[in-house]
């Protein structure tokens, strides 16, 4: 293992982490932040695409991808980026492809590209939330299930509001990732009405 990174276990996967790439605080309780989106993907499908965005170092669509045809992962931290692509390799995950940039740029060029029509989306975004134009990107795009992790319960209320027009919030849970404090993680599913 080359010195200067962090690496980590989690569930079946391993995960090279460089000084700049963002990384959950709490890997035991990170465990289970994805476990929980993951249940949410339900019958998830073999044959269906989809989106990781906001990704870091590809942590969750690297625990999604065995349920999708392809997942794609968006972050914009290019250390970040390069961690996800090593990460895939050596988990031997053939079947994600990571871009390097800022969401909203990059996902209308993605869609474009390779005309893809996304089954389920994960985001996880910093904590001033989604963007407008990510909000509405997703409100055209119509996934079956937009499955958001927020650290930041305003934003989350903001953000699923206005989806909240073409989906219904099917569950919400909340997940103690800073313990002693009074900040909360929580993971929603939101199914397309
Ligand atoms: C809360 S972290 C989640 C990272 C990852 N999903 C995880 O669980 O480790 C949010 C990530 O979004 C990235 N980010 C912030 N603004 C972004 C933007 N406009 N487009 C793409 N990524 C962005 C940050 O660099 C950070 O890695």
């Amino acid at each position: 293992m080359e010195s200067g990174y962090i690496y980590d276990i989690l569930g079946d996967y391993k995960f090279k982490i460089s000084p700049l790439s963002f990384y959950q605080v709490n890997p035991a309780q990170t465990e289970i932040l994805y476990n929980t989106a993951i249940k949410y993907i339900g019958d998830g499908g073999k044959n269906d695409i989809a989106l990781d965005l906001y990704c870091g170092i590809g942590t969750i669509g690297i625990f999604a991808s065995k349920y999708f045809k392809k997942v794609y992962g968006i972050e914009i931290v290019n250390q970040a980026i390069e961690d996800a692509k090593y990460n895939a390799k050596i988990n031997n995950i053939n079947n994600i492809e990571f871009f390097a940039g800022d969401v909203e740029e990059i996902l209308p060029k993605i869609i474009e590209r390779d005309s893809i029509k996304p089954s389920t989306i994960f985001v996880d975004p910093p904590r001033k939330g989604l963007d407008k134009k990510t909000i509405r990107i997703l409100q055209e795009l119509k996934p079956s299930k937009v499955i958001y992790i927020s650290c930041n319960p305003a934003t989350f209320a903001r953000d699923i509001a206005l989806l909240e027009e073409n989906y219904n919030i099917e569950e919400i849970q909340p997940v103690d990732m800073f313990p002693y404090t009074s900040h909360v993680e929580c993971v929603a599913v939101l199914q397309i009405k």
